[in-house]
């Protein structure tokens, strides 16, 4: 399966239309422009909340399988809590789901990603141990609202960037930086949710409606930076850190035993009684173990790992040093326009057998891939190159080593707010006319070459 992929805070707009509330995104934009590279907001961004028979055209255009787009938790429930469903909202993605579904195309539905209510950030959000509850409860309203129509599901994306961004290195809001005590809290809480969401759907939902829900998961591919075997060594530890962190639980029922290994040892180290690592309950873990009828997985580059000693014991305590690795991206590497994004589609094979021998042979949807520009020029070659050499290896993976990928998912259809960068940095197919009244998509070179993909199922040459 091909298919592309947006987030609402990204494109919905509209963002205090029809009784929706207040996301953190919202908050932020609003309140701290200062943290948003170009100063703008996602008040109206691409419109989708008005123009979605427009993305429908342009998705029709592609060809494409699916879309993943995501649920606004805000403007279902502008309360964080089911005590008021927003009509108003749940007519907007009921009317998405069957125009899609219209034009056969599957719709892919993400429940969250990244626009936490205000009420429940306020609440203590990730780090509030009933945030398990809190998100669940709205899971099951989302399953119960949409799951008729819906076959495909993920609960989060990419928890791992929300965890270190907002608690471990300082990234995102709230900014606190925390990477050895209260990233670990997140993780822990945002994998409790996940859980218990996917046993909802279990217990609820799974006879009736018959889909099949995951979790996007982020990963750099780590590759030794030599064979060395303290270099293997220091990538496979690396990976464990980056993937396992959230997959092993996932897939195999509990941290990684490396993790919780280093991470007890240097806690004792530094006069602790306890682990900096929460422990899950056998009740947890038994909920986690099996919790993803797929992998979902996104990824934009890769890195190199090599050994260091002894990783010394820091006030406050780092997450880094818990890792104990060096990794850089080597200077010879193609830098892309965003700072975080070497062009490196090597480390796509590798990361797929990673998978692959450690997650038991999963089915591999790939939830995003892609790359940014700063122009939005409609000339994107370097796009097309860079889909084109990580489908090649995503190729290999199937072909020679075996790995089961069921589908690819371009990040993203349309020029939109990436977030901290704004609108400075440009991940779309389409490009969108911000100065026209109705927000026009063209297509770039690379929507019609991905046309082609959708179409033949063979990766042609540019
Ligand atoms: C990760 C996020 O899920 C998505 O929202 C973001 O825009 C892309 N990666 C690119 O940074």
């Amino acid at each position: 399966m091909f298919g592309v992929g947006t987030s609402a805070y990204s494109v919905e707009g509209a963002w205090d239309a029809d009784s929706k509330s207040m996301s953190v995104w919202d908050y932020i934009t609003h309140n701290q422009p200062e943290t948003i590279a170009d100063g703008k907001n996602a008040d109206v961004t691409t419109d989708s909340y008005h123009r979605y028979l427009d993305d429908i055209a342009i998705l029709k255009e592609l060809g494409v399988n699916y879309y993943r787009f995501s649920l606004s938790w805000p403007r279902i429930l502008p309360t964080g809590f089911p005590d008021q469903i927003n009509e108003a909202g749940v007519a907007y993605y009921r009317n998405l789901i069957a125009a899609l579904r219209a034009n056969n195309i599957e719709p892919l539905v993400t429940i969250y990603h990244w626009d936490m209510p205000m009420n429940i950030y306020e609440l203590g959000g990730y780090i509030n141990d009933s945030f398990a509850d809190w998100y669940s409860d709205y899971a099951a309203v989302c399953f119960d609202l949409f799951g008729d129509d819906v076959q495909l599901w993920t609960t989060f994306t990419e928890p791992k960037q929300q965890c270190s961004g907002g608690y471990g290195f300082g990234y995102y809001f709230p900014n606190v930086l925390s990477e050895g005590l209260l990233q670990y809290v997140c993780t822990h809480n945002i994998l409790r949710a996940h859980a218990k969401a996917y046993r909802i759907y279990d217990e609820r939902f799974r006879a009736k409606q018959g889909g099949k829900v995951g979790i996007s998961l982020d990963a750099i591919s780590y590759l030794p930076a030599s064979d060395s075997p303290e270099n293997i060594t220091a990538a496979t530890t690396r990976m464990h850190f980056e993937m396992g962190w959230f997959a092993n639980p996932i897939f195999n029922g509990d941290y990684p035993e490396i993790m919780k290994t280093r991470i007890a040892t240097r806690s004792a180290a530094e006069g602790r009684s306890k682990s900096r690592l929460p422990e899950f309950t056998d009740e947890e873990k038994a909920a986690l173990n099996g919790s993803a009828d797929f992998f979902a997985l996104n990824t934009f580059t890769s890195s190199l790992a090599a050994a260091v000693e002894d990783p010394p014991i820091t006030s406050p305590p780092s997450q880094f040093q818990d890792i104990g690795v060096y990794e850089y991206k080597p200077d010879e590497w193609e830098n892309s326009t965003i700072f975080w994004l070497k062009i490196a589609p090597f480390g796509m094979r590798p990361l797929l057998n990673w998978i692959n021998d450690h997650y038991n042979q999963p089915q591999i949807l790939i939830t995003e891939n892609g790359l940014p520009d700063m122009t939005g020029t409609l000339d994107d070659h370097q796009r097309v190159s860079h889909i084109q050499s990580y489908l090649s290896y995503i190729r290999d993976a199937m072909e020679q080593d075996g790995v089961n990928v069921i589908g690819y998912t371009v990040w993203t259809l349309m020029d939109n707010f990436e977030w901290t960068a704004g609108f400075s940095q440009k991940f779309g197919l389409y490009y969108t006319d911000f100065d026209s009244p109705n927000r026009t998509r063209v297509a770039k070179q690379s929507a019609k070459w991905y046309a082609n993909v959708c179409k033949t199922k063979c990766i042609l040459e540019d």
